[in-house]
């Protein structure tokens, strides 16, 4: 069965020292919970400069390190980019790809983000895939046509094989830091619709094994209601990962159901 996941996703937040106290007051709290960490899952996506020190003060065994974003190129002449495997060499295991402050401030597009995830396969990095719509999008009710188009261009083009383990996170734009997150029914219905097109693509076992996450303004405040429904399988997390007390909250309360 899919993995539970709360992943938090620091954003460009954070000096080195409050990024450290940060961290291991995330992993003292959850380095005494008891829970099966092949059931449910907590990841950090830090800043690239504090990959390697954080890497070092938790514990890994709880909490899986990630990057935010990694260079559509192995290595080279590609100033100021970070390669998979520069990622994986200072102890991360995940990346978030495409989240959608990078498509829309940095230009990320299908293509790139299909050399990425092969590239972040390759070198063995857990990839968070983003999709979502953005408000326009939704009040034209384009929202089910857009979230197709990005993982039949990006995830479809994938091998089976490589398919089944990534994790997708379904973030719609209008709700990423904003407060206004996306009713359960809202997110469920869309949620449904995503697995029901890996059920189309890769059948039913496969889809019941991916695990999709909700994005946008999730919060202890709102989380029994998304975490609740059947096909949101747990949270990327922003604003609230970056308080160690509601990002665990989440984690409790992603366990609960
Ligand atoms: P938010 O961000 O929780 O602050 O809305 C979520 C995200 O962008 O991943």
């Amino acid at each position: 069965m899919r993995k539970k996941i709360v992943a938090g996703n620091w954003k460009m937040n954070t000096d080195l020292e409050d990024g450290l106290k940060l961290a291991v007051a995330v992993s003292q709290k959850v380095t005494y919970m008891n829970y099966d960490t092949e059931k449910f899952g907590l990841i950090i996506a830090t800043p690239f400069t504090h990959l390697h020190p954080v890497g070092q003060v938790i514990d890994t065994d709880k909490v899986q390190l990630s990057a935010q974003n990694m260079a559509d190129n192995e290595s080279g002449a590609f100033t100021g980019e970070t390669s998979a495997e520069m990622i994986k060499s200072v102890g991360a295991t995940a990346v978030i790809l495409g989240h959608s402050e990078r498509r829309a401030y940095y230009g990320e597009t299908n293509e790139t983000l299909t050399k990425k995830l092969e590239i972040a396969l390759k070198h063995e990095l857990l990839p968070i895939f983003c999709i979502g719509e953005v408000l326009e999008e939704r009040e034209a009710e384009k929202h089910f046509d857009v979230v197709k188009s990005q993982i039949d261009e990006v995830l479809f083009k994938l091998s089976e094989e490589d398919f089944k383990k990534v994790v997708i996170a379904y973030e719609p734009v209008w709700a990423i830091g904003t407060g206004k997150v996306a009713t359960p029914v809202q997110a469920q219905e869309i949620h449904a619709y995503i697995r029901e097109l890996v059920v189309e693509k890769f059948g039913q076992e496969i889809a019941d094994d991916t695990t999709i996450l909700y994005g946008g303004s999730c919060k202890p405040a709102n989380a029994d209601g998304l975490f609740s429904q059947p096909d949101i399988d747990g949270g990327l997390i922003g604003g609230a990962s970056l308080k160690a007390d509601d990002f665990i909250e989440l984690l409790n309360i992603r366990m609960k159901y």
